[in-house]
C-alpha cells in the first residue's frame, strides 16, 4: 500500500480558533480533541496543527519561545498526548508547525544573545555590524518595514524576515542544527506523524547577505529573493528526512515552500527529501479556467518527474477565504463549492483549512479589532489576515456559537447562526455535506487524463470518474453517466456557469 501522505486530505486546525474548552475564547488542546469526531465524520486522513508552542503572540504562536512545551493558553503536555492518543484512535494522523526560520524574541536562546555581545548564543542568530549608520543591508521584512533592527545593547542589527519580535536563526551555525534535531526528535519520540516547515525556503541565507530590490507591490512568491532559498536547505532536509524514517509509521515532511516557479519547489521534493511540499501556484491562480488548467498540468509535470505527490490548497491562516477570492457573495459561494470538487479530484494531497468546509467567506473585521502584526507593520495599507482566522460557528448563535462559553478573540459575525456546523449537517444541500460527500467518494489512485471540453470549462478523468468544472458563462452538457455529485443541486443534464460536477462514466466515455 501506497504511503498514507500519498493521497491523505489534512485538515489545517488553526489552534487559537478552532474550539475553545475552558472559556476564555482561544480555542486549545482539549477543545480540539472534543470536535475530533466531527473531523472523524467529515472524512480527513489527519490533522495540521498550527503552533501551540509557548509564544508571546507577537506573531500568534509563529514566534515560538520554548519548542518543547505547550503554552498554557492551549493546555499542557499531558494534553497534547491525550490529543494525540485521540487521534491516532480514531486513525487519523496528526502533524504538528516546526518553526525552524526564526524564533521568539523571548526564547532564552535570545535574550542570551542580547544579553552580552560575546555571549555563544549570539552565534546563534544574524547579527551584523551596519552600513552608513544604517541597517546592514537593505532587505525588508514580508510584513512590512525594514529586515534589521538595531540592538541597542551592541549597536549591531539582527535580521528578522517578519517581525523584530521574531529573530532569524543561522542556520549556517551547527548548533541551530543539533538543537532542530533534538526538537524533531522530542515531538516524534511523542509519536506525531509529521511537521509542517514554516518558510521552508528560507533558513539558510545568503553568506554574503547582499542586497536584493524588492518588486513592488510585493510578489506573493518568495522566487525573487535570491538572498535565501540557497542550497545548503536541501542537504538540511535530506538529514531530516533520514532522521524521520528512522522512525516507524511513515513520519512525513511538508515545506511550506512559497515559490512560484514550480521546477524550483519540485527540487525540495525530491526522493530523498521532504515528502510534500505545498503547492501555492493553485491558490493564488484565480477562477480562470486556462489559470488553474495551466498551474495543475505544470504541477502534476515538474512533481511528476521526480516521481513526488502533488498538493493542492485553497485556503489556509494566511490568505483571504476562498469565496471572497473568488467574487465574493453568491457568485463567490457557488465558486468556492465547484473548487472544492476540483480540489478534491486531483491526484496527490489535499489540505482543507478550517471553516473552508462550511463555506466561511472572509469576515471584515473593523480596524480597531484587527491583531495582525501585518496591519500594524503597514500602517495599515495591508489588512492582514485576521478576517480567514475568525473562530469556527459550530452550534447556536452569538456571542461563542459553541465555540466558547465565554468572548471570542475576534467575534463571529451574527449572520453565522444559519451556517453553524449543525446547521448545515441537518441540510442536505449545505458546504459541509458537499465535502462530506466529497471526500467519502474521492478518487485515491494517482491516475489522471485530460479530456476535450468546452470553452472556459475542465475536464478531466479519475478512473472511470469524470470531474468537469464550468468557469464559463454558459451551460454545458454533462458528459452521459452516473451523476454522483454536483456543486449545484440544480445539475441534471446540463451543468449551469461556476458549477463542478463528478460523473461515473463506467465506459460510456
Ligand atoms: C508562515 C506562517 O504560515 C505565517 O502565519 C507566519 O506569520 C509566517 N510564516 C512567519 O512565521
Amino acid at each position: 500500500m501506497a504511503e498514507w501522505w500519498r493521497s491523505a486530505v489534512v485538515y489545517q486546525i488553526y489552534v487559537r480558533s478552532f474550539a475553545d474548552s475552558d472559556g476564555d475564547g482561544v480555542g486549545d488542546l482539549q477543545g480540539i480533541r472534543s470536535r475530533l469526531p466531527y473531523l472523524r465524520e467529515l472524512g480527513v486522513d489527519g490533522i495540521w496543527l498550527t503552533p501551540f508552542y509557548p509564544s508571546p503572540g507577537a506573531d500568534h504562536g509563529y514566534d515560538v519561545s520554548d519548542y518543547v512545551d505547550v503554552d498554557p493558553q492551549f493546555g499542557t503536555l499531558a494534553d497534547f498526548d491525550a490529543l494525540l492518543a485521540a487521534t491516532h484512535e480514531l486513525g487519523l494522523r496528526l502533524i504538528v508547525d516546526i518553526v525552524p526560520n526564526h524564533t521568539s524574541n523571548e526564547h532564552v536562546w535570545f535574550r542570551n544573545a542580547v544579553s552580552a555581545p560575546d555571549h555563544p548564543d549570539r552565534a546563534r542568530y544574524m547579527f551584523r555590524a551596519g552600513r552608513d549608520d544604517g541597517p546592514p543591508n537593505g532587505w525588508k521584512s514580508a510584513f512590512g518595514g525594514p529586515a534589521w533592527t538595531r540592538d541597542e545593547g551592541s549597536d549591531e542589527w539582527y535580521l528578522h524576515l517578519f517581525t523584530p519580535e521574531q529573530p532569524d536563526l543561522d542556520w549556517h551555525n551547527e548548533t541551530v542544527r543539533a538543537d532542530f534535531e533534538e526538537i524533531l526528535r522530542f515531538w516524534l519520540d511523542r509519536g506525531v506523524d509529521g511537521f509542517r516547515i514554516d518558510v521552508g525556503q528560507a533558513l539558510y541565507k545568503a553568506r554574503d547577505l547582499h542586497d536584493v530590490q524588492q518588486p513592488e507591490p510585493r510578489p506573493s512568491y518568495a522566487d525573487w529573493h535570491t538572498g535565501i532559498n540557497q542550497p545548503e536547505v536541501h542537504e538540511l532536509y535530506r538529514s531530516w528526512r533520514r532522521l524521520g524514517d528512522g522512525y516507524p509509521g511513515e513520519r512525513m515532511f511538508v515545506g511550506e515552500i512559497v515559490l512560484g516557479d514550480q521546477a524550483l519547489l519540485a527540487r525540495y521534493v525530491r526522493p530523498d527529501e521532504l515528502q510534500l511540499a505545498f503547492n501555492f501556484t493553485f491558490l493564488f491562480e484565480g477562477w480562470s479556467a486556462a489559470g488553474l488548467r495551466e498551474t495543475i498540468e505544470r504541477t502534476l509535470e515538474e512533481f511528476g518527474a521526480v516521481g513526488a505527490t502533488a498538493t493542492w490548497v485553497l485556503e489556509n491562516h494566511d490568505v483571504t477565504r476562498v469565496a471572497t477570492r473568488y467574487g465574493g457573495g453568491e457568485t463567490g459561494r457557488r465558486r468556492a463549492r465547484a473548487a472544492a470538487l476540483l480540489l478534491l479530484a486531483l491526484p496527490g494531497t489535499a489540505f482543507v483549512y478550517e471553516g473552508q468546509e462550511l463555506g466561511l467567506e472572509e469576515v471584515d473585521l473593523p480596524d480597531e479589532l484587527r491583531q495582525d502584526p501585518i496591519f500594524f507593520r503597514t500602517q495599515g495599507e495591508r489588512q492582514g489576515r485576521d478576517g480567514c482566522r475568525v473562530p469556527i460557528p459550530w452550534e447556536n448563535g452569538p456571542p461563542g456559537f459553541g465555540f466558547t462559553s465565554g468572548t471570542p478573540w475576534l467575534p463571529i459575525p451574527d449572520e453565522w447562526e444559519g451556517i453553524t456546523a449543525t446547521a448545515q449537517e441537518a441540510d442536505a444541500g449545505s458546504a459541509l455535506e458537499l465535502y462530506r460527500a466529497a471526500l467519502g467518494a474521492r478518487p485515491r489512485d494517482e491516475s489522471f487524463a485530460w479530456l476535450e471540453s468546452p470553452a472556459e470549462t475542465l475536464a478531466f478523468a479519475r478512473g472511470d470518474l469524470t470531474c468537469l468544472v464550468n468557469l464559463s458563462a454558459h451551460e454545458v452538457e454533462l458528459p452521459a453517466g452516473e451523476l454522483v455529485l454536483a456543486s449545484d443541486p440544480g445539475a441534471g443534464d446540463v451543468l449551469p456557469p461556476d458549477t463542478a460536477a463528478w460523473v461515473r462514466t463506467k465506459g460510456e466515455r
